[in-house]
């Protein structure tokens, strides 16, 4: 074997799909017994997409793939690899990945799904970035899509008021340097009841919401690490995307970083929990707004199922 020069990886574009249907708070406190006063200073969520029975995950994993070729200018034959990250295939098998790239005319791609819940896009990125790095791709494509609403418990209200559903896709591709910095990940494995879809029988999502709202505070020490890793200091940061769990979650690990210069995503206020979907939802929505620029460094942080994490800092195609 030779060992040519190393490529840097960078995102080439991003693309999204959000459900055409609105669900506001007081829809929901017509089912259970709550309001949009409590919903909005417990979560921050004020409005939330649900998709339809023709919005499946495999068609808006697709649409936002679509989307994120075309930004990128990359033709989908030229997409070596498809990962997709969800914790909500309608079935086990098959995965979504394959009949995702089969849709996009990605025909000789190779293509998986991983299921590291609300962590997934940030996994899926990591695996995407070392993919082309190692020179195994020239694109990779990299899809989270979830349909949280066909696994909620619809008069659970400690779980309903937060769950909703979209995609987000991004392409990955070589660079002069390197963009998409290292990712640091971790879990705690102890509590794998913390949150669940149990299958076999039980296809609801349940979730011991104060525990893992106190694991994920803690989590900041992670955050930090995320810059060190990148050799970018947190004033450095243009943008922090963590996972949409809950705007007070959100806010509380984007502030522990002191990164003053830094746009907090906060699209979980109207978008809701989409899980792995969240963070290239919240990411895209910064970039098409004008908040982010090309070259920006943005951190971005998935946590949740499992327990899991994993994040890196990114530089804004
Ligand atoms: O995406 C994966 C990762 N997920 C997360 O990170 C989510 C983490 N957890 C959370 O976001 C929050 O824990 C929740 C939003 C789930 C709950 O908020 P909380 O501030 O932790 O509320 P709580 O569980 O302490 O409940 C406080 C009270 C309880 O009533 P009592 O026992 O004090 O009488 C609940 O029964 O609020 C009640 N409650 C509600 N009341 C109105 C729980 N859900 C609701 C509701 N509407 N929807």
């Amino acid at each position: 074997m030779t060992s040519p020069a190393r490529p840097g990886a960078r995102v080439l574009g991003f693309g999204t799909y959000r459900p055409v249907r609105v669900v506001t708070n007081d829809d929901l406190a017509q089912r259970v017994d709550t309001s949009d006063a409590w919903i909005r200073s417990r979560t921050g969520i004020a409005t939330r997409r649900i998709a339809d029975a023709d919005e499946t995950t495999v068609m808006m994993g697709t649409a936002a793939a679509e989307k994120a070729l075309a930004s990128s200018g990359i033709d989908p034959a030229d997409v070596d690899l498809v990962i997709v990250a969800t914790c909500t295939s309608p079935s086990q098998i098959p995965g979504a990945a394959p009949q995702i790239a089969h849709r996009l005319g990605s025909g000789t791609a190779g293509t998986f799904d991983i299921n590291a819940g609300c962590a997934g896009f940030c996994y899926a990125l990591s695996q995407a970035a070392d993919t082309i790095r190692a020179g195994s791709a020239r694109h990779v494509l990299v899809v989270a899509t979830e349909k949280l609403s066909d696994y909620t418990d619809w008069d659970d209200r400690t779980t309903c008021v937060l769950l909703a559903d979209g995609a987000g896709a991004a392409v990955v591709g070589a660079g002069e340097r390197d963009e998409i910095g290292p990712a640091v990940w971790g879990h705690d494995g102890s509590r794998p009841e913390a949150i669940r879809v149990p299958g076999l029988g039980d296809n609801l999502f349940r979730m011991e919401g104060q525990a893992v709202f106190r694991w994920a505070i803690g989590l900041a020490p992670a955050l930090r690490r995320i810059c060190e890793r990148a050799g970018v200091a947190p004033e450095q940061l243009a943008g922090i995307v963590p996972h949409q769990a809950n705007l007070r979650i959100v806010e509380a690990l984007a502030n522990s970083l002191g990164a003053h210069n830094a746009v907090i995503a906060r699209d979980v206020v109207d978008a809701g929990n989409t899980s792995a979907a969240s963070v290239p939802l919240a990411l895209s929505r910064l970039i098409d707004a004008g908040e982010l620029r090309r070259g920006d460094p943005v951190l971005l942080f998935g946590f949740g199922a499992g327990l899991t994490y994993c994040g890196q800092v990114i530089r804004c195609p």
